[in-house]
């Protein structure tokens, strides 16, 4: 049996680790939601290597910053133009279709959660 330090030491380590957008961030549900919302105003501009590429350069970043770059810069003809719930199905959708794993819980930005979740490269 552990002794009550050690695992306090484990409880601590395993809340420092931070998340990554590999650890399935968003529901099937979720990414489905934002299929047609995205390719009506997302897939005339950039397709899904676009996407690989930003979350590339954003190695390391939280998720929440570029949740905030879409929310205030994009559809660049018309930006900011839909609700935050629209803008995270629209951000499932994309980290669905880039690869990465669906989890239990939704994108959910009002509850601070994706700055604790760090973005990673797509697996190619
Ligand atoms: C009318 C064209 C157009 C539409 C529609 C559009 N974008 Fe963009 N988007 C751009 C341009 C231009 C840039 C900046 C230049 C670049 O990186 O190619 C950009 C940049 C981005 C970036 C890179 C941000 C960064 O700093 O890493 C993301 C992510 C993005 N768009 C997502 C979206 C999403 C999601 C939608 C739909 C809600 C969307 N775009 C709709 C033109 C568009």
């Amino acid at each position: 049996m552990m002794s009550a330090a050690i695992s306090a030491i484990v409880a601590c380590t395993a809340a420092a680790q931070p998340k990554t957008i590999e650890d399935g961030v968003y529901t099937v549900e979720q990414a489905d939601a934002g299929q047609e919302l995205f390719e009506q105003r997302c897939s005339s501009c950039h397709n899904a290597d676009f996407y690989r590429g930003t979350f590339s350069n954003r190695n390391n970043q939280p998720l929440a910053y570029l949740f905030e770059e879409i929310l205030v810069t994009m559809p660049a003809d018309l930006p900011g133009s839909m609700m935050d719930s629209e803008y995270e199905s629209i951000l499932a959708h994309i980290l669905q279709l880039t690869g990465y794993p669906a989890g239990d819980a939704p994108l959910d930005y009002a509850s601070g959660t994706m700055h604790t979740v760090n973005i990673v490269p797509p697996k190619d």
